[in-house]
């Protein structure tokens, strides 16, 4: 018989059989699939813009739109019926100045939408974004100083006020995407002094100083008006300095920590998961979800599979918890 031969003859044709045999057995190839996606993995993005009536398509993000409050309360509806348990809400605000005070505004644009979704989808996880960068005039997360560069200690004070303002809010979890160093330690006290000690914190721990943020800067109306962010987001070749980060953020008190972007830098995801065991976000920003869409519409690849293999590999890189775009889409596809 072919199997027994090629057991006896040959050391390496039976390992190669039986990883075979696994494959070509469906129920059991299921069975023993080792990374599982799921719509309970995801959460979705949303932009809700202050102002607004009905939708506002993103050029560079085909099938998002900035959303009203009204329209990001029907849209949070359709993404808790496909089984996707949180959002993640950024805001775009009618005014913009140099402090970004629209960021702790108690009727803020993200507070007010906070406030609805939660009052209409009470089972659906809402967690804030917190940063400046849509608030402030000149478009960078932080405080500047008169010599322009980001001054990180008093940009501290403006995100704890963010933070207690989003949790007054109803906010499940803040999300803070600054970057400014100390700031969990900072964010945690004030939310423990002002009653909200259970409101977790997910920081963007490894966020990269990434061209594939560019999408979501139009998106939110965030780009920088002079200078880059590199003072602040790391630096994409260092994978241990990541590490680093990702440790100061967790003795601070993060509760969840995100890698940010996601497909250039599985590798961090990996060591992340492995090195901490912390609950991991991995974010499959704008721009990743960008070049989906645009070869898709190219008639380039597969959208449909593109999508699922790549979430998948987010999941298997150590991700419990992906941040998508195409969260929607994919939950659809998930069902059928
Ligand atoms: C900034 C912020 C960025 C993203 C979310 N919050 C990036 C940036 O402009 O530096 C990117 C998300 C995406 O690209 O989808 N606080
Ligand atoms: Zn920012």
């Amino acid at each position: 018989m072919a199997g027994e031969a090629s057991y006896h003859v040959s050391g390496m044709a039976f390992p190669q059989t039986r990883l075979r045999r696994l494959r070509a057995t469906p129920v059991l190839r299921d069975l023993v699939r080792e990374t599982r996606l799921d719509a309970s993995d995801l959460v979705m993005p949303l932009f809700i813009e202050a102002g607004l009536s009905g939708r506002e398509p993103i050029r560079s993000m085909p099938g998002v739109d900035r959303l009203s409050i009204s329209e990001a309360v029907a849209e949070a509806g359709e993404i808790a019926a496909l089984g996707i348990p949180a959002v993640l809400l950024f805001g775009i605000p009618s005014h913009k100045d140099e402090e970004g005070s629209g960021a702790w505004d108690d009727e803020g644009i993200v507070q007010l939408a906070t406030r609805a979704i939660r009052e209409a989808h009470p089972g659906l996880l809402v967690i804030a974004d917190l940063c400046l960068c849509e608030y402030t005039s000149h478009g960078h997360c932080g405080l500047l100083r008169a010599d322009g560069a980001v001054d990180n200690d008093a940009s501290l004070e403006l995100l704890a006020r963010t933070a207690v303002s989003q949790a007054r809010a109803g906010a499940d979890v803040v999300a803070p995407s600054d970057m400014m160093d100390g700031r969990v330690g900072v964010l945690r006290a004030a939310l423990d002094e002002e009653g909200f000690g259970d409101t977790p914190i997910m920081a963007y721990s490894a966020k990269f100083a990434s061209a594939f943020f560019g999408p979501f800067r139009e998106a939110a109306d965030s780009t920088p008006a002079f200078g880059d962010r590199r003072a602040y987001q790391m630096d994409p070749a260092n994978g241990d300095e990541a590490l680093r980060e990702v440790r100061l953020d967790v003795e601070e008190g993060a509760d969840v920590v995100i890698v940010k972007p996601a497909l250039p830098y599985l590798d961090v995801i990996r060591r992340v998961k492995d090195e901490t065991r912390m609950p991991v976000a991995a974010y499959n920003v704008s721009g990743e979800y960008a070049m989906v869409k645009a070869a898709a519409a190219a008639g380039y690849l597969d959208e449909r599979a593109i999508v699922l293999e790549t979430l998948t590999s987010i999941r298997r890189a150590g991700a419990d918890i992906v941040i998508t775009y195409h969260a929607k889409d994919a939950a659809q596809w998930l069902q059928t």
